[in-house]
């Protein structure tokens, strides 16, 4: 398999600690592909028509995407029967938690693309704001069902753990930890685990 890869992005290690925790990451190629919203790297456009990270290229040469979809993809291959609840109420609600994180990575991503690259005249405060406001409700969320991320290597936990991880990576002056004392414990365990250390995001 090949991964269409950067290293900081959130998504792209959530896949990458889904890999590791399965056990499965020496089978993975990484092909670091470094591509914007205003410059799509050439060979990622042509797996991956949106040309957005994580992709992931099977051995059938099968591009999938997006990381969720990776993400159970691998969880397949490796035969894990536990990572992601299969069906009944625990199934919806591991798939809505993943919606939940993946929202709160869009308007983080969103939010450090709008600073680090758009124009600084061109840059919209009120657009900023209404996507930092997600995030900070969604992490109010996180909060209310922090002693249900358990310490297991969950997808739900792993994903919730990257989109910490890249708020503390992009946005640590903002301080998601204050008045969030259990998804703040819950984290600095978590991020103990060798698939989090090994993946720690930088640059
Ligand atoms: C970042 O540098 O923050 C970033 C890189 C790739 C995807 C998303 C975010």
């Amino acid at each position: 398999m090949k991964l269409f890869y950067a290293a900081a992005s959130p998504f792209v290690r959530m896949v990458w600690v889904t890999a590791l925790e399965l056990g499965i990451a020496d089978r993975i190629e990484r092909i670091d592909s470094g591509t914007t919203p205003m410059e799509a790297n050439a060979a990622l456009a042509e797996a991956n028509p949106v040309a957005k990270l994580p992709t992931l290229v099977t051995d059938d040469g099968d591009a999938l995407y997006d990381s969720r979809v990776i993400c159970e993809y691998l969880i397949v291959e490796a035969g894990n029967e536990t990572m992601l609840p299969a069906k009944g109420r625990e199934h919806w609600s591991a798939l809505r938690l993943l919606a939940l994180v993946n929202g709160i990575l869009d308007a983080a991503v969103l939010r450090r693309y709008e600073a680090a690259m758009r124009p600084e005249e061109k840059q919209w405060e009120v657009w900023d704001e209404g996507q930092r406001l997600k995030v900070v409700r969604a992490l109010d969320e996180l909060e209310r069902e922090a002693d249900q991320l358990g310490d297991g290597a969950t997808l739900g936990a792993i994903a919730v753990a990257c989109a910490l991880g890249y708020l503390d990576f992009r946005f640590g002056h903002e301080n998601w930890r204050e008045g969030r004392p259990k998804l703040a414990a819950w984290h600095d365990d978590w991020a103990k685990r060798p698939s989090m250390t090994a993946t720690v995001p930088a640059g």
